[in-house]
């Protein structure tokens, strides 16, 4: 047993959330319509889903809350439903419909809110069992369940030779990971994980199956490129592999005075970005109870060691590096690090222009806020990660690759790199998370305010490293909106993904 989820635990906080979410996840004014049993008795009856319910009596359904990578997000629901099939999940989309079921959507179960991925009056909907993994080499397309985390899909590709623009950590899931966008250490080379995606198999809300790719319902095919859990399910995503499935990189660590030195190699790397797409860079600022830590992540998917450029980070002292060639299945696990499930993660993510002052303010910040958070939670072991990453026209410029994406992101890269940067707290509790969480808020948006003063902020929020509370669909822009507010309409005429999804992000009203 990783961790035990009190109810008494995961309540206290997500009455907490629930003031701070901008939606009303509890749906409340749903729930009151149904009866507790109603939805869940009526998907326990359909012949198909027979052994695939679970109430909380059962040991499954408790299992399931265990696989949630952050303890905070694991609500629990009336009933989970885990499809081992498209034809499953349709006749959950019927059920859902026609009862009027409030739900979640769950794949990897990696978003961190509570909220992302279950809820707690309604049904979640686990993909966790869609995750198998097939190839076809004559197409070169990979054929991945949205259950299925990127550990298990390199797995399967590698002994192909080849890898796939996917998640930087193997227990990223794939589903919520690449209606998102997905940021890989390939998006130089491919630009974001969707615009690899060469086709969705979607169920809509009425329960049809449809396939969504640049030659049919190409509208619903671009507004799934950003548009997350808005329009149906997906149940398999096609996806061009990468033709290599070796690269070069690791963690380099450096002494706190390198400080400067660092940053200023990581806005010359941004500047250049296109200059050499295969290589790539984090900086990371990292608290805990053992103090302050300073890193970045550099690689290379043609696995080149050490390429020019990074030249600038190669003259820097280190005081410790795992750089190395291996491949993507064997390197990926590494950067996961040790990410035991069970903590209280929550991350939230703004974007700057590539401005060496908004590094410096974050690093001043992050320091005052870490000595905050410590002395809210003295008793707490809790860390503060922050990350620092580009997004350049080499990664944007793959937007209409292949039936174009939704983020919006031409006219804010219009004038030069951006900065994009992540808040990642976790706490060892519930108890502790609430109090850290007011703070972690307050240093996100010190931020924000500090970049709009300066005039560097841009105003654009990535959905997979949101918050809650955030609206990254809006920050894609208008005329993004007005895209996927009509596929809503196409797709999904009774708004079932609007009114009824209680879970993620949803288009603005
Ligand atoms: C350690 C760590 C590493 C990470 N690395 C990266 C990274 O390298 N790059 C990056 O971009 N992000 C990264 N993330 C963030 C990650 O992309 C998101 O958490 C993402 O949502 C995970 O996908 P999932 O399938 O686990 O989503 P879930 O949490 O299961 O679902 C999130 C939401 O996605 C939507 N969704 C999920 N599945 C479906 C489906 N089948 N049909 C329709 N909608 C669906 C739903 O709206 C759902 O509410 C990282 C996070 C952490 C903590
Ligand atoms: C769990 O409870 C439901 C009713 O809430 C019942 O139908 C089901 O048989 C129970 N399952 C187990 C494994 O006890
Ligand atoms: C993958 O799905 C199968 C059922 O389809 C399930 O038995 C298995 O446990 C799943 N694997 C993981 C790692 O979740
Ligand atoms: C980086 O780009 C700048 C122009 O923005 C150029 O002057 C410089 O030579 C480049 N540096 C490297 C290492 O390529
Ligand atoms: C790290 O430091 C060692 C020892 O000085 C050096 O040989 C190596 O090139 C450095 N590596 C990186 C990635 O900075």
């Amino acid at each position: 047993m990783k961790f035990s989820v009190t109810a008494a635990a995961v309540s206290v906080l997500a009455v907490d959330s629930a003031s701070a979410s901008r939606f009303d996840w509890s749906s409340q004014a749903i729930g009151a319509l149904n009866s507790r049993g109603g939805c869940c008795a009526a998907l326990m009856k359909a012949p198909r889903l027979k052994g695939k319910v679970f109430g909380k009596n059962s040991t499954q359904y408790q299992d399931r809350l265990e696989t949630y990578y952050s303890a905070n997000a694991a609500l629990e629901p009336w009933c989970m439903v885990l499809p081992t099939s498209t034809e499953d999940v349709a006749q959950i989309a019927k059920v859902i419909s026609q009862k009027e079921c409030p739900f979640g959507i769950k794949s990897g179960g990696h978003s961190a809110f509570a909220g992302s991925n279950g809820v707690r009056d309604g049904i979640t909907i686990d993909f966790g069992y869609l995750n198998e993994t097939t190839y076809d080499e004559a197409s070169k397309i990979a054929s991945i369940g949205p259950g299925s985390n990127w550990a298990m899909a390199y797995d399967v590709l590698d002994p192909y030779g080849v890898s796939a623009v996917g998640g930087r950590a193997s227990v990223v899931g794939v589903g919520g990971f690449t209606t998102g966008g997905g940021y890989s250490f390939h998006s130089g080379t491919h630009g974001f994980a969707c615009d690899s995606v060469q086709n969705f198999e979607v169920v809509l809300a009425d329960g049809s199956v449809v396939n969504a790719n640049p030659d049919e319902h190409a509208d619903l095919f671009k507004a799934l490129k950003g548009g997350s859990g808005n329009f149906g399910f997906v149940t398999r995503v096609d996806q061009r592999v990468v033709d290599s499935n070796m690269m070069w990189g690791g963690f380099v660590s450096y002494d706190l005075s390198k400080r400067d030195a660092v940053f200023s190699a990581y806005l010359t790397f941004a500047e250049n970005m296109s200059e050499d797409t295969a290589s790539q860079n984090i900086v990371a600022l990292y608290y805990d109870e053992t103090g302050y830590s300073l890193r970045s992540i550099l690689t290379n998917v043609e696995a080149k060691p050490a390429p020019p450029a990074f030249d600038e980070y190669l003259a820097i002292a280190n005081t410790s590096t795992t750089v190395r060639v291996g491949t993507v299945a064997e390197l990926v696990p590494e950067f996961t690090g040790p990410t035991p499930l069970g903590l209280y993660a929550e991350w939230m993510a703004g974007m700057t222009t590539n401005d060496a002052r908004v590094l410096e303010f974050i690093d001043e910040k992050h320091k005052e806020y870490s000595e905050k958070m410590k002395a809210a939670a003295p008793d707490s072991n809790f860390n503060v990660l922050v990350q620092f990453q580009p997004v350049t026209d080499a990664i944007v410029s793959h937007a209409n690759d292949n039936g174009g994406n939704v983020l919006g992101l031409e006219e804010v890269i219009a004038d030069g790199p951006t900065l994009m940067w992540l808040i990642a707290v976790t706490a060892d509790s519930a108890e502790n998370q609430k109090k850290i969480h007011p703070l972690s808020l307050e240093f996100r948006d010190a931020v924000n305010e500090y970049a709009t003063k300066i005039g560097a902020n841009k105003n654009w929020d990535y959905l997979n490293y949101a918050y809650g509370d955030q609206d990254p669909i809006a920050s894609y822009g208008p005329k993004s909106v007005e895209v996927l507010k009509a596929a809503a309409t196409k797709y999904d005429p009774k708004s079932v993904f609007q009114r009824l999804r209680v879970s993620g992000f949803k288009l603005p009203s």
